[in-house]
């Protein structure tokens, strides 16, 4: 992506790349949204893709692939054991991460179960910037707990400060200082972190954090899922770095870490995921647990062709104008909703552009799930699929109480190389008409709750008929019901 400037004055991030693949998207009248979305219990996950319009529910392996990631994949070695194709991803990970022992699973919460078995017992104490659901589900699994050390201004959802997933290095310090390596297995550092709006942690942040894990001898994980735009904002934002090469940068921030794992959904534009390391002790740790979940230790419960891609596509994600598109689309639209006075989360971020519910649905309760209501009520008023990050996306504490969400925030991802500027600004367009209605919509409900990711295939129905009105304030706007 290239931000550039028309001759009227306005600045838009322009493509960088072809089209040469298209499928066909369908945009449903506003009445078949509203079935579909109470067919789908309120839950945009349950939302099946041909009810869907703009598709901004992940970058999950969504985003799309290059011509040469395609190509490669046609060369995919093809073995249970011994295949060239893990010897290609194995250097490759050697390339760019200098790590010596790379192994293969078939996503990132796979590489979070084998840490966690491998390195969590019961008591155990895991320090990081913020949690993932799932990092925190398989954490929490083995017995251990999650101790989020963010800088205060992470949780601010406006804010300039470039780095909100940065470590507060005083409150880790006190938590080793407590606890000790005894109990504590490792820190983990999210790259890009997630569930705050993809905000990035500073390098100089990260390096503090590993002369601190070496004063106590504690080791140092780093989840690179979205190392990609946290590259990005590294070398847009961090003086230091700014003469530096995305490779290079790379470099640095692997040799601060003694285990790097990936959601390969996310980073190198494929799907699986890995994890890799230099301490043979770890990589040992480990292995027979790959071996006995995910498959045998050249693929690792990933297609050969997945493989392939990814190699290609952690290449790829050494291009500055290659994962820059995420971000240059996100802070698009992060100032065109800004500009209108919509709440959204700031400074944009990478991985998606984030509306702030507790502010744009101030009259709902946490209790009644603002941003799960939020994400349906955008459905409804334009067929864009985002996802709930707030409350829902928590679990009940031991004694069935809600734990409400530090933030309640509707994700809208932005895959990459996917989306054009004409449909992002549709978005926009859609969510400016939301804001203005926005006294119309009301609250959620369970009527079937599980007790495990329960955001995941959760049911709720909406407290009162407020979405029909929405959907009759749709027609009286756009007399197509599109
Ligand atoms: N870590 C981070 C930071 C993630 O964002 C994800 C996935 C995972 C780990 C787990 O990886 O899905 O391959 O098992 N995030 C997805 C999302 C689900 O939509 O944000 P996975």
């Amino acid at each position: 992506m290239t931000v550039v400037r028309f001759y009227n004055g306005e600045q838009i991030p322009l493509e960088m790349h072809k089209t040469r693949i298209v499928q066909k998207l369908n945009l449903n009248p506003v009445e078949q949204r509203v079935e579909a979305i109470t067919a789908a219990g309120n839950n945009t996950f349950l939302l099946k893709n041909r009810d869907v319009f703009l598709d901004l529910l992940t970058d999950s392996g969504v985003n799309a692939m290059s011509d040469k990631q395609l190509a490669a994949m046609m060369e995919a070695d093809d073995s249970y054991a011994g295949s060239e194709t893990f010897y290609k991803v194995e250097k490759k990970i050697k390339e760019i991460f200098d790590k010596e022992y790379f192994l293969p699973a078939h996503q990132g919460r796979a590489c979070e179960n084998i840490l966690a078995n491998a390195y969590v017992k019961p008591g155990a104490i895991v320090p990081m910037n913020y949690h993932f659901t799932t990092t925190k589900a398989h954490i929490v699994l083995q017995g251990g707990t999650v101790e989020e050390v963010l800088i205060d201004e992470g949780l601010k959802v406006t804010s300039d400060y470039p780095f909100k997933g940065n470590i507060d290095l005083d409150k880790l310090r006190s938590l080793f200082e407590r606890y000790g390596a005894a109990r504590i297995p490792f820190v983990r550092m999210e790259a890009g972190t997630n569930l705050i709006g993809g905000q990035p942690f500073a390098l100089e942040n990260l390096r503090a954090v590993r002369r601190l894990c070496d004063e106590f001898g504690i080791m140092l994980v780093l989840d690179a899922s979205l190392l990609a735009d946290n590259l990005y904002f590294i070398k847009e934002r961090e003086a230091a770095y700014q003469e530096m090469s995305i490779g290079e940068i790379t470099r640095l921030i692997a040799d601060c870490s003694d285990i790097i794992y990936f959601s390969a959904r996310k980073l190198g534009c494929a799907r699986g995921g890995g994890i890799c390391t230099n301490s043979f002790e770890a990589y040992n740790a480990m292995r027979e647990l790959v071996t006995l979940y995910e498959g045998f230790l050249t693929y690792g419960g990933m297609s050969v062709r997945e493989m392939e891609a990814l190699a290609v596509g952690l290449d790829e994600t050494m291009d500055e104008e290659m994962i820059n598109q995420g971000p240059q689309f996100i802070a698009y639209m992060v100032d065109e909703l800004q500009k209108n006075g919509v709440p959204v989360v700031t400074p944009a971020g990478g991985l998606g552009c984030h509306l702030d519910a507790s502010r744009f649905v101030d009259h709902i309760p946490q209790s009644q799930y603002p941003a799960g209501a939020l994400a349906a009520a955008l459905y409804i008023a334009s067929g864009v699929r985002g996802m709930e990050r707030g409350t829902l996306s928590e679990a009940r504490d031991a004694t069935g109480q809600e734990t409400f969400a530090d933030m309640e925030l509707v994700r809208l991802a932005l895959p990459r190389r996917v989306f054009t500027l004409s449909q992002v600004k549709y978005a926009i367009d859609r969510i400016l008409w939301l804001y203005e209605n926005r006294k119309l919509i009301e609250g959620l409900t369970f009527v079937e709750e599980p007790s495990v990711l329960r955001f995941f295939f959760g049911k709720l129905q909406p407290i009162s008929d407020w979405q029909s009105k929405l959907v009759a304030m749709f027609k009286e706007d756009f007399d197509n019901g599109l």
